[in-house]
């Protein structure tokens, strides 16, 4: 399904808030929608909200407006994810040459492709035959240009699938409503667990590997991605199943060290505290809905990338692969 799509002078996306239930798409005229459109979650995934966001300041470009004011908005809309403030970057610098703005933003869309293949690629030799892996939140063609990169992985190593354990991913649903559905869609076998079902089919030997994407790695290889991350981590850890993170070496942010300094994004308590407008929660209740969470590195079996698979020490690997 198309989930991005640039028509004469407006960006048309797919509204991944109302699936699989509907097919609604939102049309994105001027940059502020596009960062409305980030924020709110319409489109979501490291790579897509920085691919959006490229497109957003082609509407910027069109409309004559401040691109530094723009690429602000664009970069403030959700901050956790390193790739949004990277393809901003990356398309200002590739546009100080003069070139098409338009011609930059799909050149961003399809190399994000490309290196979403290159991780499956990459990533199929991790996968045993009969594999039953679970995934946490939406990795997958919804969340970057197409393919995706842990479920590119899966995608990839398909004929060696027996079954993919998507978790719910609370409290947003990542996992039952877009991972689940896309893989029925490619015919590969999957089963919908809630977050707290892991450990208890861990220790029935029903996991043989995890694998997750990434919002921001650091330098030493602490990652971080969708809350709950992190509880898998140390429960594949302790079972003794390994645990790989699937990502474009645009999800490293090697500004940070480690990941203390990665920034964690808090979102409305709404999102915990009703669920489709139906109240779940007393009014005289804190909630606290943080995001994302970083795992440790030592959690970390391997980090598949586009370039190939970072294992321990990730300093070492990182400066070896990518040049960092
Ligand atoms: O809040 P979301 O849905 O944007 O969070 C998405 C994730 O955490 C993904 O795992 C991550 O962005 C990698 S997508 C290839």
């Amino acid at each position: 399904m198309e989930h991005l799509r640039w028509d004469g002078d407006r960006l048309i996306v797919l509204d991944q808030r109302y699936l699989p239930e509907k097919v609604k798409y939102v049309e994105c005229k001027t940059v502020e929608d596009v960062a409305k459109a980030i924020k709110d979650m319409v489109v979501r995934g490291a790579p897509l909200i920085g691919i959006s966001a490229a497109y957003g300041l082609v509407l910027a470009r069109i409309k004559n407006q401040n691109l530094e004011e723009a690429s602000y908005l664009l970069k403030a809309a959700r901050p956790t994810a390193v790739n949004l403030a990277w393809a901003v970057d990356e398309f200002l610098r590739r546009e100080k040459s003069g070139r098409d703005p338009k011609e930059i933003a799909e050149e961003l869309f399809l190399e994000d492709l490309k290196t979403n293949k290159a991780i499956g690629e990459n990533g199929t030799e991790v996968v045993p035959p009969n594999a039953r892996v679970l995934t946490h939140c939406n990795a997958g063609a919804l969340a970057t240009a197409g393919f995706g990169t842990a479920l590119g992985v899966i995608r990839r190593a398909k004929a060696k699938i027996k079954m993919v354990y998507a978790d719910e991913t609370r409290p947003y649903l990542q996992g039952s409503r877009l991972t689940a559905w896309e893989l029925a869609e490619d015919d590969i076998p999957v089963t919908v667990i809630a977050d707290n079902m892991a450990g208890y089919l861990m220790k029935q030997g029903k996991v043989d590997l995890v694998i997750v994407g990434a919002d921001r790695i650091a330098k030493n290889g602490d990652t971080a991605n969708k809350i709950g991350t992190y509880s898998l981590a140390v429960l594949a850890h302790s079972h003794g199943i390994p645990f790989y993170v699937a990502a474009p070496s645009t999800t490293f942010d090697f500004s940070i060290d480690n990941g203390t300094q990665i920034p964690i994004e808090e979102r409305s308590s709404k999102e915990l505290a009703e669920f489709n407008g139906i109240k779940l929660i007393s009014d005289k209740c804190q909630v606290y809905n943080p995001a994302f969470d970083v795992t440790p590195h030592r959690f970390i079996t391997g980090i598949i990338t586009e370039r190939g698979i970072l294992r321990a020490p990730y300093s070492v690997y990182l400066k070896r692969l990518l040049g960092n």
